[in-house]
């Protein structure tokens, strides 16, 4: 077990990319903390997990774009764990609309779900993990670097953010032997099947042409286990000389920078 007895607090692990790293941390030994606002489905993964062990997994609801809430269940989901040595930062939502259109609201509601996000939930591991040190995993995106064909602007411009805030607090906080790195995955959860959904038959067909051509492993998306892996790895002892990096598990469509 590659987590045996570490104590970890998610974001987002009622669906996609954190609900498979729920699951793979307990069943490498982990006890978890999952936060979600989508209760039913989060309370339905710990209980599973936990089922699955050897680890176990814990619910809290908590809206992570809200500082006061996310500080409250920090405290007591530390309590519970008993210290935090990791946080995965996954949560996420999607946006698609042209540039041009965009409003004050439509900016707000991405850098809430991403930079706030963040910022908050690192903010609160680090008064935590300030004393022994941890790993912070944070979730960017490709969007951020190389754009995307559906009009995503608002969304690469907060994971952008996501990225930037990545990069500094892995120099501010290495002092204190904290690990900050980002993950930019592209696999098929409930986001990619939502956007994937409302686009009309052409444009379907122009996705699915383009992964075939741009996806070098396998020519598709891929299963949210893929980043679950590379999260047990960040949050393992393995990954201890790793900081500052944005990792992409994307069968190699694009190389990050
Ligand atoms: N799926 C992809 O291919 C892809 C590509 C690039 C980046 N990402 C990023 O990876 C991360 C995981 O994405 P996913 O595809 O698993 O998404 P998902 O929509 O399948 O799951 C995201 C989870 O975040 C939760 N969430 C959203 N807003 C929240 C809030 N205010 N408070 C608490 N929880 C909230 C949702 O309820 C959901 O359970 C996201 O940050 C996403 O932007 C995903």
């Amino acid at each position: 077990m590659q987590l045996e007895g570490k104590k970890i607090i998610v974001t987002g692990g009622a669906n996609g990319v954190a609900e498979a790293t729920v699951r793979r941390f307990a069943e490498e030994g982990a006890n978890v903390v999952s936060l979600d606002i989508q209760d039913e489905s989060g309370e339905r993964v710990a209980r599973e997990a936990t089922a699955a062990g050897p680890g176990t997994v814990a619910y809290m609801h908590c809206d992570i774009t809200q500082q006061d809430e996310v500080n409250r269940v920090f405290d007591a989901a530390t309590q519970l764990l008993g210290g935090l040595d990791v946080l995965a930062a996954i949560a996420g939502t999607e946006a698609v609309k042209p540039a041009e259109d965009l409003t004050g609201e439509d900016i707000d509601k991405m850098i809430g779900v991403h930079l706030k996000h963040t910022v908050f939930t690192n903010a609160a591991a680090f008064r935590t993990m300030k004393d022994k040190g941890g790993s912070i995993i944070n979730y960017g995106s490709h969007v951020a670097i190389t754009g995307h064909f559906l009009d995503m602007s608002a969304y690469g411009a907060a994971k952008g953010a996501v990225q930037a805030w990545t990069r500094n607090v892995a120099r501010e906080w290495a002092e204190y032997n904290i690990r900050v790195n980002a993950v930019g995955p592209a696999v098929w959860t409930p986001l990619a099947k939502r956007m994937f959904a409302e686009l009309d038959t052409d444009t379907k067909q122009a996705f699915t042409d383009y992964f075939a051509w741009n996806v070098p492993l396998g020519g598709d998306l891929g299963d949210p286990l893929e980043p679950a892996k590379l999260n047990v790895f960040l949050a393992s002892d393995n990954a201890t000389f790793i900081t500052g990096q944005m990792l992409q598990v994307d069968g190699g469509q694009v190389f990050a920078r």
